[in-house]
């Protein structure tokens, strides 16, 4: 059945490419790309659409047919692979993963920075090139000269084997999800859970094992659908009914940008944080991916048991909000005080969180990154990395069971920015 439904789709892909007398030109593909790109045509044998008559022109088309004309190749996007492939195409359309090229755009930040990390796909690019892009997205792309970035599905079971197997493996995440912010790799591969796969998969432990790698929490019964309660940020709305924390939270979202800090009312760029899901907006849509999860830990662990643990882990996220609300009130303070001044690309004169690293730019003024006066202060710098690198691995590294991350990377950290910041603050006000 499914394997006819293929062959009809199959066919009818071809047809709506107006691509004629497949055979000839399959050999003819195969025969020269044997020549210039062995290894390409070595993993396409390998692979499943292989053996189903998925060849090289079902995804390029064969307008291209010689060694001159190879800009006439199709290169394929999703849209292509949804053909044969439309239940994870769907899912993926409504999971995280689709924001991730428009997420990256939508901060200030990504259009002064060297084009070659962003369409080029070597810095943010090349783990945000997932989602599925626009018209206009693909050509901006093109335009500046950049290839092969039309297409998500390749990023965890890679072209041209297309493996089920190479995606189920964690390695298959590990590129995107590591290092700075989101060492995800390195927390869930030196956990217990990870230890115990580990050991597994050297084949230690009975096949019958139990033992959790990412695509067991993140997508259960192989949906492409993936989503987090917390998400990325760890902030929500509404408000806790916690005072203090209410407050704390008021005071990073106004470091996010998305509450003007003079009137608490939201900024425009509340709507850009909507657009792209970058917080959950109400307790429901928060409660429901939150209940998937524990639905998903008591297949092996008993239900009371993860709840409180998963419950700890907000509370962790609390009590760094408290020591990070109390820094970002310290160089706010500066700012009030006018030994901070606002710069120019600057919407208010307060701490700016999507302003990441770099010294000063404006994009609105046309400047280049290479001839941008200095801007972000140093304090501002130790105030970001106590927000973007330790606060994500003290809450991650909890919900990652990782105690290390947690503790030393994390939480130990922020305190350590804290007494940084205090003492930086006291010399820029001329005490010592
Ligand atoms: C006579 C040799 C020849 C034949 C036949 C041929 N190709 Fe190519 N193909 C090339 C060469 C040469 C390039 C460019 C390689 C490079 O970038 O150095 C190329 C590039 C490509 C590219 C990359 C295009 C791009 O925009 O970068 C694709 C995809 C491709 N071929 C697919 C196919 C398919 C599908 C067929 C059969 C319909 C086919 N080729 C037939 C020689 C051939
Ligand atoms: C013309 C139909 C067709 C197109 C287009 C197509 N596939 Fe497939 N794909 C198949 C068939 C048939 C199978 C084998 C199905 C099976 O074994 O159940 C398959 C299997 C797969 C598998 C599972 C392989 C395994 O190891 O079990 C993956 C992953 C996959 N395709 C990804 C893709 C991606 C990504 C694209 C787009 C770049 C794509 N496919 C385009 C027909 C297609
Ligand atoms: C090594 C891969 C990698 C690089 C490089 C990278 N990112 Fe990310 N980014 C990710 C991953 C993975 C996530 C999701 C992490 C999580 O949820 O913990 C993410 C999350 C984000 C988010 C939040 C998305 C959301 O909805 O929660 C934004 C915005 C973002 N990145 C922008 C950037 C920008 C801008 C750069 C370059 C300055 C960059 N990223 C560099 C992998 C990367
Ligand atoms: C299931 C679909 C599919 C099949 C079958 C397929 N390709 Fe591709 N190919 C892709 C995708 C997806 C890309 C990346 C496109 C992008 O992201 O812009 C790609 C990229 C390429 C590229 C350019 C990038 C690179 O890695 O060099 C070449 C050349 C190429 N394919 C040749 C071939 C040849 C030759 C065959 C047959 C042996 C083949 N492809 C079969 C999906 C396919
Ligand atoms: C045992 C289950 C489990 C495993 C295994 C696991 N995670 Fe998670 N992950 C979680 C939980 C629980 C959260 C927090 C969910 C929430 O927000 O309530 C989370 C959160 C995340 C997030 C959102 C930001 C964050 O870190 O809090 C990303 C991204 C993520 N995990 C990726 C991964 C990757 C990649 C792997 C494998 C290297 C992995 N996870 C392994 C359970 C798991
Ligand atoms: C984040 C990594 C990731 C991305 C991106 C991704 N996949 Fe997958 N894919 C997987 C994993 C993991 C599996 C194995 C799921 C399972 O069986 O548990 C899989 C399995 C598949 C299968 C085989 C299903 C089956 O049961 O035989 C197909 C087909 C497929 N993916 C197509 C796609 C398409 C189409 C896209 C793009 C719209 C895509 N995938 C994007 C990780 C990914
Ligand atoms: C090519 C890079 C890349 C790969 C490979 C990748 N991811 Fe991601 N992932 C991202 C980016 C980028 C984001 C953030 C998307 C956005 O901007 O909203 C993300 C987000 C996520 C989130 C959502 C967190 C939230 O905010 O709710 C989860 C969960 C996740 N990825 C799990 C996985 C798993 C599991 C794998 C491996 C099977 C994987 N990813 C492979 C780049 C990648
Ligand atoms: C596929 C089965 C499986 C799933 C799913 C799973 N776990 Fe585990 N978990 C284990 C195993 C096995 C161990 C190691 C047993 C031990 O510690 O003796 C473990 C250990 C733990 C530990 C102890 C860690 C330590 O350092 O001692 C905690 C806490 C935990 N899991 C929480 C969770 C939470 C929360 C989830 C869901 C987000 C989850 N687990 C999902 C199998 C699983």
């Amino acid at each position: 059945m499914r394997k006819l439904s293929y062959i009809v789709a199959s066919f009818l892909l071809l047809a709506a490419m107006g691509l004629l007398s497949t055979a000839s030109a399959e050999d003819a593909c195969i025969k020269c790309h044997q020549k210039i790109s062995p290894g390409q045509v070595a993993d396409w044998k390998i692979s499943k659409h292989s053996q189903e008559d998925v060849t090289c022109s079902t995804c390029h088309g064969d307008k291209h047919k010689t060694a001159e004309d190879w800009k006439l190749a199709t290169l394929p996007d999703e849209h292509v692979c949804a053909e044969c492939h439309e239940e994870q195409f769907d899912q993926f359309s409504k999971g995280k993963h689709n924001f991730g090229w428009t997420s990256m755009n939508a901060l200030p930040i990504t259009h002064v920075e060297p084009d070659n990390l962003m369409e080029g796909g070597k810095g943010c690019g090349g783990c945000h090139n997932m989602g599925i892009k626009s018209e206009a997205q693909k050509k901006a792309q093109r335009d500046k000269g950049y290839r092969y970035q039309n297409n998500s599905c390749d990023e965890c079971h890679t072209r041209h084997a297309f493996s089920k197997k190479e995606a189920l493996h964690p390695r298959a995440c590990q590129m995107c999800h590591m290092g700075y912010d989101h060492p995800q790799w390195e927390m869930w591969s030196s956990s217990k859970h990870g230890t115990r796969w580990l050991v597994k998969d050297s084949g230690r432990l009975p096949e019958g094992a139990a033992a959790p790698k990412c695509q067991d929490c993140h997508m259960p019964d192989g949906t492409h659908n993936n989503h987090t309660a917390w998400g990325f940020l760890g902030v929500r709305l509404p408000l806790p009914e916690d005072k203090q924390w209410a407050a704390d939270r008021v005071t990073l979202l106004k470091a996010l940008g998305v509450l003007n800090p003079e009137t608490g009312e939201p900024t425009a760029r509340l709507d850009a944080v909507k657009a792209v899901d970058l917080a959950r907006l109400t307790q429901e849509a928060w409660q429901t991916e939150r209940d998937k999860m524990i639905k998903t830990c008591s297949k092996c662990h008993s239900e009371k048991y993860v709840t409180a643990q998963l419950e700890m882990g907000d509370d962790m996220i609390k009590q760094t909000d408290r020591i990070l609300a109390e820094a970002i009130e310290i160089v706010a303070g500066l700012y009030k005080d006018g030994i901070l001044k606002k710069r120019a690309s600057q919407p208010f004169a307060y701490p700016d969180f999507l302003y990441f690293m770099r010294t000063d730019y404006s994009a609105a003024s046309g400047e280049s990154y290479k001839e941008l006066p200095a801007g972000m202060s140093y304090i501002e710098q130790v105030l970001f990395q106590m927000y973007m690198k330790h606060r994500m691995r003290a809450y991650q590294g909890f919900f990652h069971m990782n105690p290390d991350y947690a503790y030393w990377y994390g939480w130990a950290m922020m305190t350590k920015d804290l007494g940084h910041i205090k003492d930086l603050a006291a010399e820029m006000r001329g005490g010592h």
